[in-house]
């Protein structure tokens, strides 16, 4: 090969590779990163595209130089030489690719390593996914239960994730972590959050007519903020009465479909709760205590005229018994004035 066909051949792969490579770093193809775990991951992911933009320079300008270089001219009829292989490339092209495979494969397995590895210092949460809802549950907590997560900063958390109907997915982009949720079993991801703010938490797991619609959001936020929080809120339960029963319908997401005033809720997916006498007379369940109840536990034994069965989740039943106690106190009372 002449020295000036080398020439050529050089600046058509770094043109090539360079217009790759603006594309991987100036386009912003991947979500906010926010966990340790998503770092890595998301080194792999650099890793391996590094790899491929040289092999696809590599093999981009060979061959926009050869149709170039070595197109049939219009007067020449000759056939081509006979050509039986060249060992040394072949080796060559066998050898390379199997090298950068089992690099990416050494990486990877360090990645996946490093992500499960939980530390003795972690914090843990019950996930519990149902048709259309994801329900947080705080062990160290005393059982304090949201509808949203709360995470701190900088500390593992370990989600201990489960499915109360059928099988949905766990996700949350900026973490770069998917996990299954599964009924009868318990499927487990760590992560740490690195960076405070609140991202969405998606079901990625076809599970029915609501699937779209199966959102929630952690927010991340200092240590000394989370435990502040956890700590109002279980002051909150503790205290009883009304301010109880107002911090589980909040956590609850409660408001999201209900109109209730001593809540300031202005949700119509659902049932008034500010008529809640009159649908418990409707429904003749004996004391508005025991038909509110119900209709939190059992919410499709009796419903409202005007409304589907089946919208309800029924995952607030399992809401720890102070916390439940709580919110039939305060739906009764709040709408009986
Ligand atoms: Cu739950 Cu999709």
């Amino acid at each position: 090969m002449r020295r000036g066909s080398i020439v050529q051949l050089l600046a058509l792969g770094v043109l090539i590779g360079a217009g790759a490579t603006a594309l991987a770093l100036f386009v912003p193809w991947l979500p906010p990163v926010a966990s340790k775990e998503r770092e890595r991951i998301d080194f792999v992911f650099w890793f391996t595209t590094a790899i491929c933009i040289g092999i696809f320079a590599l093999v981009a300008s060979l061959i926009i130089y050869s149709i170039i270089k070595f197109r049939v001219r219009p007067d020449d009829d000759s056939d081509g030489p006979p050509i039986h292989g060249h060992t040394g490339l072949e080796v060559f092209w066998t050898a390379i690719p199997a090298m950068l495979v089992t690099a990416i494969a050494i990486v990877s397995g360090v990645v996946l390593t490093k992500n499960d590895a939980i530390p003795k210092d972690h914090l843990t949460v019950d996930v519990s996914a149902q048709q259309f809802e994801w329900t947080f549950k705080y062990p160290t907590y005393k059982n304090l239960t949201t509808g949203y997560l709360v995470l701190p900063r900088g500390k593992s958390t370990v989600l201990r994730i489960s499915a109360v109907d059928v099988i949905h997915s766990f996700w949350v982009p900026a973490f770069g972590q998917k996990q299954d949720a599964l009924p009868g079993s318990v499927n487990t991801l760590k992560v740490t959050p690195t960076k405070d703010g609140t991202y969405p938490v998606i079901c990625t797991e076809l599970c029915g007519l609501g699937h779209s619609l199966m959102r929630s959001e952690v927010r991340v936020m200092e240590p000394a903020a989370f435990d502040a929080w956890a700590k109002e809120q279980l002051k909150k339960l503790q205290a009883g009465g009304s301010n109880a029963g107002l911090a589980v319908f909040a956590n609850n997401g409660c408001g999201g479909c209900h109109t209730f005033t001593p809540a300031k809720s202005k949700g119509t997916a659902g049932p008034d709760l500010d008529k809640l006498p009159a649908e418990a007379r409707r429904a003749n369940r004996g004391s508005l205590e025991n038909f509110v109840r119900e209709s939190i536990v059992d919410p499709n034994k009796y419903i409202e005229p005007g409304f589907q069965p089946n919208v309800m989740p029924t995952s607030f039943g399992s809401l720890p018994k102070d916390q439940l106690d709580a919110l039939v106190q305060f739906l009764a009372q709040g709408s009986n004035k």
